[in-house]
């Protein structure tokens, strides 16, 4: 293993009926709260009303940004921090997927930030301080109720970068399983890929010795895939929410990553392509992730061999190595397409014609992939592959 240090200060508020603790989880940092949220899926579901109806209990002077994006806009972050300066906000509340609590996060940062709020995102200053912030998650995908990173886009130049400090940890994370009920087929199948490419990221490092972490991660992949299935064919099942859910926030809160360095090449290359044409992230993680993996399969043969044989149930018996190992590659698409996730990017109407463009846009902070470096002709190998 690496060395490391593990820090995760998250309060996490599991359950039927936990909205019944905001009275103390947010009471606590003051009165006048920003309370973020997206396109209206909340109020169409009545957890506005739930959520409102609390705030009002406790008396807390409430002002709102509505209307985040799902891949947030930097514009959007820059309505959420003037709010907050007009409004002498002292804390926020995210209700909402992880593009809004990642679009919270940088509201966050940015209220206490004297300059353009983007230089924290592009990582050219470093937050020094951050108004605190809860969330009330409605949608099992990305772990951000439980770790500090955020990912925005700046539509005008089409760039989309993620960033992290330890000040953005929400303080608390209210996570009951009823409010995912509502999330649609597309937006379930989205979340359960991206979960597991979470997992499949750290899986893929160069530490040695990581058995513990090795089985961590196919315990959550074998669970993602037993229960996802069945989810989407009973989208308001208690326990397979509770499943997914409880899934995604380990997937992505650093539990994984004790010991070991993920390798987050294909996150970086979706971001790239998602920048551009403005897809579900997941979408792009269910088509390009296989690739990645068939491209740097040589990387270490005996890891995706170990993925193979332990979560897809690959026979070994006659079949080299890399032949193992790529036929789990191709069972893990085969189960993503399986689910209903796109798996060329065809199926949003890319074609070859600004491939280009991505690679250049996935290369603009350098080579990157820890567990396999990439440059720019492995960027549109992949995409090619993706096509
Ligand atoms: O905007 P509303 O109306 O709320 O609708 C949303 C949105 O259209 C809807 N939705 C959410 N909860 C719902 C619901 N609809 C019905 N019922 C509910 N209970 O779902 C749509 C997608 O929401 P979004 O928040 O965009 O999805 P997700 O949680 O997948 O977040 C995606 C964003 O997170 C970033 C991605 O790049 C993308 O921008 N990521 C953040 C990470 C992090 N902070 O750690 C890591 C990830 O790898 C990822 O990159
Ligand atoms: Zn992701």
């Amino acid at each position: 293993m690496n060395e490391y240090i593990y820090y995760n200060p998250t309060r996490l508020v599991f359950g039927k009926n936990q909205i019944k603790t905001l009275k103390d989880e947010l009471g606590r940092y003051g009165k006048k709260v920003l309370v973020v949220y997206g396109g209206g899926s909340i109020k169409r579901n009545g957890l506005y009303d739930e959520v409102m109806n609390e705030l009002n209990k406790m008396g807390m002077e409430v002002s709102e940004l509505s209307g985040v994006e799902p891949n947030p806009r930097l514009t959007t972050v820059k309505r959420g921090v003037d709010l907050c300066k007009e409004n002498n906000i002292e804390c926020l509340l995210a209700v909402g997927g992880g593009s809004v609590i990642d679009c919270t996060k940088a509201i966050a940062a940015g209220a206490k930030y004297d300059g353009d709020v983007w230089d924290l995102i592009t990582l050219k200053a470093q937050p020094q301080e951050a108004l605190p912030f809860g969330t009330v998650l409605t949608l099992a995908a990305t772990g951000s109720e439980m770790n500090s990173g955020s990912v925005i886009t700046n539509w005008e130049t089409q760039e989309k970068y993620g960033w992290g400090s330890p000040l953005v940890f929400p303080k608390f994370s209210i996570l009951d399983p009823t409010y995912t009920f509502s999330v649609p087929k597309d937006q379930t199948i989205y979340g359960i890929v991206d979960m597991m490419s979470h997992v499949l990221e750290q899986y893929f490092h160069n530490a040695e010795n990581t058995p513990l972490q090795d089985r961590f991660a196919e315990s959550i992949l074998l669970t993602v895939m037993e229960t996802a299935p069945k989810l989407l064919e009973d989208l308001e099942n208690y326990e397979l929410r509770e499943t997914i859910l409880y899934n995604g926030t380990m997937a992505l809160n650093g539990t994984l990553q004790m010991g070991l360095r993920g390798d987050w090449g294909s996150h970086n290359i979706e971001h790239a392509v998602s920048a551009v044409y403005d897809i579900p992230h997941a979408g792009g993680l269910a088509i390009l992730f296989p690739n990645w993996m068939r491209h740097n399969v040589d990387t270490n043969v005996d890891r995706f061999k170990q993925l193979a044989v332990r979560v897809f149930g690959v026979e070994t018996e006659g079949k080299s190595d890399k032949e193992a190992a790529l036929e789990g590659i191709d069972r893990l698409s085969a189960f993503w397409t399986s689910l209903g996730a796109p798996n060329a990017l065809a199926d949003y109407d890319i074609d070859s014609s600004k491939l280009d463009l991505i690679a250049d846009k996935a290369m603009a902070r350098g080579e990157f992939g820890n567990f396999s470096k990439q440059n720019k002709e492995d960027v549109l190998n992949i995409l090619k592959m993706s096509l």
